[in-house]
């Protein structure tokens, strides 16, 4: 595992962005695993004037996001549907028949699970899979205790889940659902990007990537797969000890 720490969040997106951006340049068709929540913004927002102004190229590209939450329709202002053509499926050139989210609003959650699963595996597998970690260590959304041989899956959310991301959308409600890529899923991709930031993820930081392999921090597996970069601000490296 590499640990990459900067500065800030503005140098950690931008060296997440421009590592990616690498990747890309190297294999146009590649397959990327894409991440929602408020970490990857920063880093959304750079690969998107990478586009703009450098002209680099996301039509070759396939996507597929980690995790979508169940029972939300594409167009609802809180999925990850929306989160992605916001910051960054509206910037830039990828094939949108190349472009994968979990169908939240699939009536046969299971069944909408094992056809993502198929699509991952019919498209090569994952070239290089971007990850968030939650404050209780999930990644995806695998919480604590899930199995590390899971495929996607439905999950049922942890309350803190829950809670977070409804402060952090400023929301009343949120399914207490999703579907979710699993550990096994995850750890199949050849390369993984970690991003973590702030303070507040300065104690998972550590457990995950200095802690005991555990299924009480799904992140700490990551130790296990053999091309993981992490790219964290000062504060999120704050308490690790072999900085
Ligand atoms: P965050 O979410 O980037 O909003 O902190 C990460 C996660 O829950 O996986």
């Amino acid at each position: 595992m590499q640990v990459v720490i900067c500065r800030d969040y503005a140098e950690m997106s931008s060296r997440a962005a421009h590592f990616i951006s690498e990747r890309v340049m190297r294999k146009p068709h590649m397959v990327l695993g894409l991440a929602t929540g408020e970490t990857p913004v920063g880093m959304y927002a750079e690969l998107s004037r990478l586009h703009r102004e450098e002209g680099l190229d996301f039509s070759g590209l396939t996507t597929f996001n980690l995790d979508e939450y169940c029972g939300l329709a594409h167009d609802d202002p809180r999925s990850y549907h929306t989160f992605m053509a916001d910051n960054l499926f509206s910037h830039v050139n990828l094939n949108p028949l190349l472009v994968h989210i979990p169908d939240g609003a699939a009536l046969d959650a299971d069944g909408e699970c094992a056809r993502y699963e198929a699509l991952i595996e019919a498209a090569g597998g994952i070239d290089l899979q971007v990850l968030g970690i939650g404050m209780n260590g999930h990644i995806g959304f695998n919480e604590p205790g899930t199995d590390r041989n899971s495929t996607t899956h439905v999950v049922q959310l942890a309350r803190q889940t829950v809670e977070v991301n409804q402060a952090k959308g400023g929301y009343d409600t949120l399914p207490g659902s999703a579907m979710s890529m699993g550990i096994g899923t995850i750890m199949k991709a050849r390369e993984i990007v970690l991003l973590a930031s702030g303070d507040g993820k300065a104690d998972i930081i550590k457990n995950a990537l200095e802690g005991p392999v555990t299924p009480k921090t799904p992140a700490s597996i990551l130790q296990t797969h053999p091309s993981v970069v992490c790219f964290l601000d000062a504060a999120a490296a704050s308490r690790l000890s072999k900085r």
